[in-house]
């Protein structure tokens, strides 16, 4: 048996599919989430594919007394993967204060507990966010760091501070910060996935609660970019592909093999597409017909932005295995799963 791992919101969506990877490794872990975004049946979900049922702890983190309690109950965890935050980029801005609240006091609260804990490593989830609209592409983890568009984004940018600033006191810390693009997607077996808690902000489950009937119509925002079809690029990653990269940087952590006590890594596919290759894919995937619709631009989006995966694939020694083909139908199977739709 290898040895224990704390997963900070581990029952959210790329946490659970974080927590099967560990499993699959051997690692036993333990989740630790306040279930704010996400539901405890994804439990079963994670036993239904590893066989075994986590421990699960129902803490808020950003509660500084719970956290301890929760950390002095969990014995000899060697790491810590920090997933719990809150997420929706348009809330943060109508609420920034439940953002600045929750994402900033849960990572101090983790990062006290794990120094009075004596746990050592610490997997952070960051964002391509960091980078805003970035001049240069692809962007490599030395590009500039833009204001931030949004409070969501900026929690971001202050937890990384955060993190290396800890880590430049205390040499016994080590950190890797895990900038993700955007996941999509859902495990092969379709047990576990995007849980869609009220209206999706995020492009996929959009397109599959649409054509599953929960929504009307996709709006797609805009399609006057300087790009070749007109709608804005991202960089697509399958969440199966995210989990993994997480075992190879908690291990690099907890072998010592990091070249330095802050590490940062993009992790996306370093491929870029459209809104529109987007849909086209679905539809091509899932023999639906989408019911779209263009109208303006959203407030805030970017117009392209796609990972150099340079550092990710030759450092960490990782790379994404799946196409937007197969991430998209996964994601559609599981709608279809979760809806009860043959
Ligand atoms: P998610 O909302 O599905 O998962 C987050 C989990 O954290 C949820 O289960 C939630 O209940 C829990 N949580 C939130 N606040 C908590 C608290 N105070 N105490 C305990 N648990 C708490 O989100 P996700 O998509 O899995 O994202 C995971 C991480 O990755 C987040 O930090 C997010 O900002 C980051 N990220 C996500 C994306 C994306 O597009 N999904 C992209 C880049 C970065
Ligand atoms: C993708 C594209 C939309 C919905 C967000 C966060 C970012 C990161 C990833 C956490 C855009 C278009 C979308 C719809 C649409 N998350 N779209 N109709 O905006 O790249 O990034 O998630 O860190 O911080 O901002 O992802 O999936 O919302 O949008 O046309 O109903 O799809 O305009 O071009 P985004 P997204």
């Amino acid at each position: 048996m290898k040895k224990n791992i704390i997963v900070t919101g581990g029952a959210g969506y790329i946490g659970s599919h974080t927590v099967v990877e560990l499993i699959n490794c051997g690692y036993k872990v333990i989740i630790v989430d306040n279930l704010s975004n996400s539901d405890i049946s994804v439990l079963d979900g994670i036993e239904k594919i590893t066989g075994i049922k986590p421990d699960f702890y129902n803490t808020d983190l950003s509660d500084k007394i719970q956290t301890a309690k929760f950390f002095s109950k969990v014995k000899d965890a060697i790491a810590v993967i920090h997933f719990a935050a809150f997420k929706a980029v348009g809330e943060s801005v109508e609420n920034p204060l439940k953002y600045y609240s929750n994402n900033i006091n849960s990572l101090i609260n983790v990062l006290e507990a794990m120094i009075d804990n004596d746990i050592k490593n610490i997997v952070f989830s960051s964002s391509c966010t960091v980078y805003g609209q970035p001049e240069i592409l692809p962007v490599t983890e030395k590009s500039a760091i833009m204001k931030a568009d949004s409070p969501y984004g900026n929690t971001k940018q202050i937890s990384e501070e955060i993190i290396s600033e800890t880590i430049f006191s205390n040499s016994k810390l080590k950190s890797i910060s895990l900038r993700y693009f955007n996941p999509i997607g859902a495990h092969e077996s379709a047990e576990i996935g995007e849980l869609p808690v009220g209206t999706p902000n995020n492009l996929v489950p959009f397109i599959t609660q649409t054509a599953a009937g929960i929504r009307n119509e996709l709006k797609v925002y805009g399609n006057d970019y300087n790009t070749p079809d007109g709608t804005p690029i991202r960089d697509y990653i399958h969440v199966v592909d995210l989990a993994k990269a997480h075992i190879v940087a908690i291990e690099r952590l907890i072998d010592n093999k990091n070249s330095k006590n802050f590490e940062v890594f993009n992790l996306g596919t370093g491929k870029g597409n459209s809104v529109m290759e987007v849909i086209n894919t679905f539809e091509e995937v899932s023999g639906e017909k989408l019911n779209y619709k263009i109208i303006e631009r959203r407030k805030g989006d970017i117009e392209k932005i796609w990972a150099d995966t340079s550092l990710s694939n030759e450092v960490l020694g990782w790379k994404p295995e799946k196409t937007l083909h197969e991430a998209i139908l996964s994601a559609w199977i599981r709608e279809k799963k979760y809806r009860n739709i043959k």
